[in-house]
This record gives structure tokens, sequence and C-alpha cells, in this order.
């Protein structure tokens, strides 16, 4: 596996390819999730490249930043095994040099859910994934079902500036007994990590009772929020079921839907989410 850092040599090293390259943009510290997007990519393409940037820009003033967690060796221990051909591991000079002006804005979709509780989060997220995708020229990059509402920025935004790749979003990678994996969940003390399956166990008994006929937007909405109030530790932020590709929240689920949430536990802020009907049930 080649390790690059520089904008100048990820393009000297996207020279010499001649097959397909696969692209997995990362925040690093890897995990099973982040791995099954690398296999996925591995299957699919001739070449993977994956890349480790903790993007400042998508972060606020209020988000963890500087304590974000950061293991870079372990990273590159992970991507070996796991079978990526090139690592990228730039500075933020490298991703934003000076005199770099130039921003990407997703309307309408980005204004709700993760986008309000975060302003500027997708803003930040959508212009270094179009820097990675005009770096790497992939023929597909790929992306968690978990950040579903970041999937639909990127499909959008794909598709209204023409740019010639494919996204591929894969099925959340859960620990056995439900969560979901994050980066995150380093914070999480052993009664949050406790706390933290109400996300999960809420999800997924709403999508019991959507496979069971239920289709009533609030009743289904309510059976998340139940599980959440069950816990004090648990401060949700929003329960919402929304129209998979635009986010605009539904009464009746009578198309693809994903049904998410975002809550503290803690002082951990966590999402997740189940799609509801169409294609990728499975996770
Ligand atoms: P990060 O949080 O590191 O996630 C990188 C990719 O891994 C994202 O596409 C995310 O959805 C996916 N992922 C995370 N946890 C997952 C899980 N449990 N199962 C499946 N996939 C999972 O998302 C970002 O970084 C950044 O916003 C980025 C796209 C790299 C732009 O900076």
């Amino acid at each position: 596996m080649e390790v690059v850092e520089t904008v100048a040599d990820l393009r000297a090293w996207r020279r010499t390819i001649e097959g397909t390259v696969g692209l997995v943009p990362t925040m690093g510290y890897l995990h099973d999730g982040h791995l099954a997007l690398v296999r996925r990519a591995a299957a699919e393409n001739d070449q993977v490249a994956v890349s480790v940037f903790v993007n400042p820009a998508q972060f606020g003033p209020e988000d963890d930043l500087a304590r974000y967690p950061r293991d870079p060796e372990r990273d590159l221990t992970l991507l070996r095994d796991g079978g990526a051909e090139l690592a990228f591991l730039p500075s933020v000079a490298e991703m934003y040099p000076s005199g770099f002006s130039s921003w990407i804005e997703v309307e309408g979709l980005t204004e709700r859910l993760e986008g309000a509780a975060r302003p500027g989060h997708f803003r930040g997220m959508a212009t270094v994934v179009a820097r990675l995708f005009g770096l790497a020229k992939p023929a597909r990059a790929y992306f968690g079902q978990k950040d579903a509402q970041q999937v639909a920025v990127v499909r959008r935004m794909v598709a209204d500036l023409c740019l010639p790749l494919d996204i591929v979003a894969v099925p959340t990678v859960r620990d056995d007994d439900g969560l979901a994996l994050s980066s995150r969940n380093v914070y999480l003390s052993e009664g949050d990590r406790h706390s933290a399956l109400a996300l999960s166990r809420g999800l997924f008994r709403a999508r019991a009772l959507h496979c069971a006929g239920e289709r009533d937007a609030g009743r289904l909405r309510h059976a998340v929020e139940e599980m959440l109030a069950a816990d004090p530790n648990v401060v949700p932020e929003y329960v919402s079921l929304a129209d998979a590709a635009d986010f605009v929240e539904l009464t009746v689920v009578d198309r693809p839907a994903v049904l998410l949430v975002a809550a503290r536990v803690g002082a951990t802020r966590l999402i997740d989410n189940v799609p509801l009907g169409g294609e990728s049930t499975s996770d």
C-alpha cells in the first residue's frame, strides 16, 4: 500500500492507474464500518484509495474537532490488511491551501436534521468530498448508510454538478448488540454505552412495526421516542421519518423512507437510522 500526504503525490499516483479507482473518504480512527466500505470498494474496482482527513470545515465551534479521536498508525495497519492500494493522509494546508475560496452549498436537503443541528457541516463535507473526487478521479465512491443524510447530500451534489462517478451506499455495520459502529463511540463510558442501545432498539422496534404493516409516521416515530424516553441518560435531539431522497418529513410511509434519530448520550452526540421500504432494509 502506498501512503501519500500531498495533493501532488496523490495526483502522481492517480496518473499511474489505468483501471478503475474506488474511493473511500474517512476521518480515520477506523472501525469495521469503514472497513466494510473498503471491502466493497475492493470488490468493485481495480484499486482502492482511502482518505483519512479530519476535515475542520465540517466541524462547528461547538463540535469536537480538537478532541476527535486520531490514530493514523493503527489506521494504516487496518488499511493495509483491509486491501487498500493507497492511503491519503493530507494536512489541513494541503486540503485548504492559502487562497482556497470555493465552497459547495447543497440547498434544501442540508437545511434539515443534521444540517439544522450542525450549521455549515454539510457545506464543509460536500466541499472536501468534491475535492477528493477531483483528485482521486474515482469511478465509484463509497459512503455508509449510517450517515444517511450525508449520502443523500453527496448524491444530490454528484447529480447537480454532473460529476463523473457513482455513489455507493453501504449498509450500517453494528456491534452484536445493535449499536451502530462510530469513531465517536470511544467517548462513551460503560454506562453511556448501555444507554446508547436505546437508539438502535427504538429503531428496530419501529422497523418491526413497519414490517407488520404500520404506515403512520407519527406512530412509528413514537415507538422510537418511547424507547429513548425510558433512559434519563439519553437526551433526544430529533426523531424523524423522512423521504429517503429529499429528507422531507412524512406523515405516511408511502415511499422509500428513513427513520432517523439523533440524541445525546451523556456528553456524546450519536446518530443512527434504519431505512424503511426501498431496497436496503437489511441493516
Ligand atoms: P467518517 O465519520 O470517518 O466516516 C467515513 C465513512 O464511513 C462515511 O461514509 C460513514 O457513513 C461510514 N461509516 C461510519 N460508520 C459506519 C458504520 N457503522 N457502518 C457503515 N459505514 C459507516 O463521514 C465522514 O467520515 C466524513 O463526513 C467524510 C465523508 C469523510 C468527509 O469528511
